[in-house]
């Protein structure tokens, strides 16, 4: 569904990102953990169109996005959840979600009420608070909110920036099991994290990012259980 290949993508003369290549299938969770700096954001943004690439392709489908400008990459459908959950603060709930619909405002007007009242299902702790100002809302609130937006625009593959930074680890696994409970509905997530082993627990397939470069790849599962991966990225040297 979502094809990266041999990318490279430089801020000013530095090459944060080097000849990385990855996919996503329809329906996955895959997550790629690395440390502060790695290029995790610089990743997202590039395939989001935010940042264009030095050199390298990027797929949705058969149809190339990479050379394409952010807004419409958006109406393709690759929807970008950036970090520090963007949410406009003095909105309430309800105006945050209509605006993630706002590039299908027009042909779908009559379905986004509803679609509103289905995102509002999926994060329990939103119900009830449509007039409620985003900014009034706690941390793992506004998360969700901008996750809820992010779903607004009916994204093919939704990219998730560190969506546990801040957080406190129940909220954490809170967010985490909504996500598990949105790939049961089929959406396609591709999220970046420092926190890997939250990030390895509910993904499918992962990839380590580590200046840069891809350097494992493999099932979530899998990767959770390395002892090279245990030792770099899951503290188990501080327990060992
Ligand atoms: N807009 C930018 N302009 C210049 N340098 C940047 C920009 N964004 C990120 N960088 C640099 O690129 C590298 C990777 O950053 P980033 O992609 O934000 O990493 P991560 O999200 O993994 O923490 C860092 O060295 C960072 O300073
Ligand atoms: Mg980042």
């Amino acid at each position: 569904m979502l094809k990266v290949v041999q990318l490279d993508t430089y801020h000013g003369r530095i090459r944060v990102l080097k000849n990385i290549s990855l996919h996503v299938e329809k329906g996955e969770i895959v997550t790629i953990v690395g440390a502060n700096g790695a290029g995790k954001s610089t990743l997202l943004g590039t395939i989001a169109g935010v940042y264009k690439p030095k050199s390298g392709r990027i797929f949705l489908g058969t149809k190339q996005t990479s050379c394409l400008p952010a807004e419409k990459v958006v109406k393709d459908g690759i929807i970008l959840v950036p970090e520090r959950r963007e949410v406009f603060d003095s909105l309430s709930v309800l105006d945050n979600l209509r605006l993630g619909a706002f590039h299908r405002y027009y042909t779908d007007k009559k379905t986004i009420e509803g679609d509103i009242e289905k995102i509002l299902a999926l994060f329990p702790p939103l119900a009830g608070r449509e007039k409620q100002l985003a900014g009034t809302l706690s941390g793992g609130e506004q998360q969700m909110l901008a996750i809820g937006r992010g779903l607004m625009a009916n994204p093919k593959v939704l990219l998730l920036d560190e969506p546990s930074l801040g957080l406190a680890p129940l909220v954490v696994k809170e967010i985490f099991e909504i996500l598990l409970s949105l790939r049961k509905q089929g959406t396609t997530i591709l999220m970046v994290e420092q926190n890997a082993k939250a990030a390895l627990k509910v993904a499918d397939r992962a990839y380590i990012l580590e200046r840069g470069v891809i350097s494992h790849a493999g099932m979530a599962r899998e990767l959770l259980q390395d002892s090279r991966v245990q030792s770099a990225y899951l503290g188990a040297r501080l327990h060992a």
